[in-house]
């Protein structure tokens, strides 16, 4: 680890991605350490891209700028994430920063683009402390970024990333995501995840608050054990192939996740009236056609879509034709599954 110099510089863009197990609650009293296990596809077509610039030296600080433009409302949250990093990037104590960030898809669609932005920024300050590395120390990375927002740890990786202990997943940790080691299976390769927007407010509860309401949930023991088999199950399915059973797994996950809000105390919704539209006209197109479509959700009303490419002809039929109508302004973003962090040069 070297003590970066003024002028140093380094940027990175980093995908979303989408659970298939979710991580909804932490363990009591310990720091961004999942009360389950979880497992995520990341989204190489929805991403953040991040420069990080020292400043100056002397004491710590940082700049935040979002495409070009100074956004104090992130910087609470920075700074908390620069406080919790701060022991494991010591140099960081004697430098100013100056973070421009900006996002490929666009504002105000309902996607959390933390898991993107924490990534880059993660992989920017580890770039920056090891300049002569052949590559990232990418445990670091998403040891890094855990930090900054639990979920972003996992968009390191272009196989599906485990976060969370699991019996299933050799070297799985708490404290850092791992890809998926071994083969997956050919039924699982070349898959998109069509975003389809049906809100693009504010949430009513963040994440934060709603991962805080697990700790006194009447159902919570019950859930993390459900995740856990589920997280099991849903790796040996990625080895095999059994499409069907995935579908099961995914969709149950999502609607957990909605169902532990709505029984949390203060309960809450934050799916929308066109957000059970949508879910209902996929089952029914599904019993249709026999077609293999699926959705999720993260914590939002927004319904993730997830097929195989070579079926996008006719999800993105059944997109326009049918579930336009419950977006906000007709709009929907698509990205194929995968990708992991690039480093970004000037030349
Ligand atoms: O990373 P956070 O604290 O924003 O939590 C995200 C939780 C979900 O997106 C709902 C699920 C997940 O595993 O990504």
């Amino acid at each position: 680890m070297v003590n970066p110099s003024v002028g140093a510089t380094s940027q990175w863009s980093c995908p979303s991605n989408i659970a298939l197990v979710k991580y909804w609650g932490k363990k009591i009293g310990e720091q961004q350490i999942p009360a389950n296990p979880s497992i995520s596809w990341s989204l190489s077509d929805l991403k953040t891209t991040t420069r990080v610039t020292i400043k100056d030296s002397g004491n710590f600080g940082f700049e935040f700028v979002l495409d070009g433009k100074a956004k104090p409302s992130f910087e609470p949250k920075l700074h908390e994430f620069f406080q919790r990093i701060m022991s494991y990037c010591p140099w960081l104590e004697s430098v100013s920063l100056r973070i421009e960030s900006s996002n490929n898809f666009p504002h105000g669609t309902g996607i959390a683009s933390s898991a993107a932005g924490l990534g880059a920024l993660a992989c920017c300050l580890v770039d920056l402390e090891t300049p002569m590395a052949e590559s990232l120390d990418w445990q670091k990375v998403s040891f890094l970024a855990r930090l900054g927002s639990g979920s972003a740890c996992r968009s390191m990786f272009s196989k599906p990333a485990v976060w969370g202990e699991s019996t299933a997943v050799e070297g799985s940790s708490d404290l850092y995501a791992v890809e998926m080691q071994g083969s997956i299976h050919s039924s699982f390769s070349n898959w998109e995840d069509c975003v389809l927007i049906v809100d693009a407010g504010e949430k009513v509860v963040s994440s934060t608050q709603g991962h805080s309401l697990l700790s006194n949930h009447p159902y919570a023991a019950a859930r993390f054990e459900v995740a856990s088999a589920n997280l099991s199950t849903l790796v040996s399915i990625l080895r095999e192939g059994n499409v069907a059973e995935f579908i099961k797994i995914v969709e149950s996950e999502a609607l957990q996740l909605h169902a532990m809000m709505q029984t949390s105390i203060p309960y809450y919704l934050l799916m929308r009236p066109n957000t059970l539209a949508i879910i209902e006209a996929v089952w029914k197109f599904r019993a249709e056609t026999g077609l293999p479509l699926c959705f999720t959700l993260d914590a939002g009303a927004n319904v993730h879509l997830l097929y195989k490419c070579e079926k996008k002809v006719d999800v993105m039929n059944f997109v326009e034709s049918h579930l336009l109508t419950y977006c906000e302004s007709g709009r929907y973003l698509c990205s194929s599954i995968g990708g992991a962090p690039i480093r970004i040069t000037n030349e």
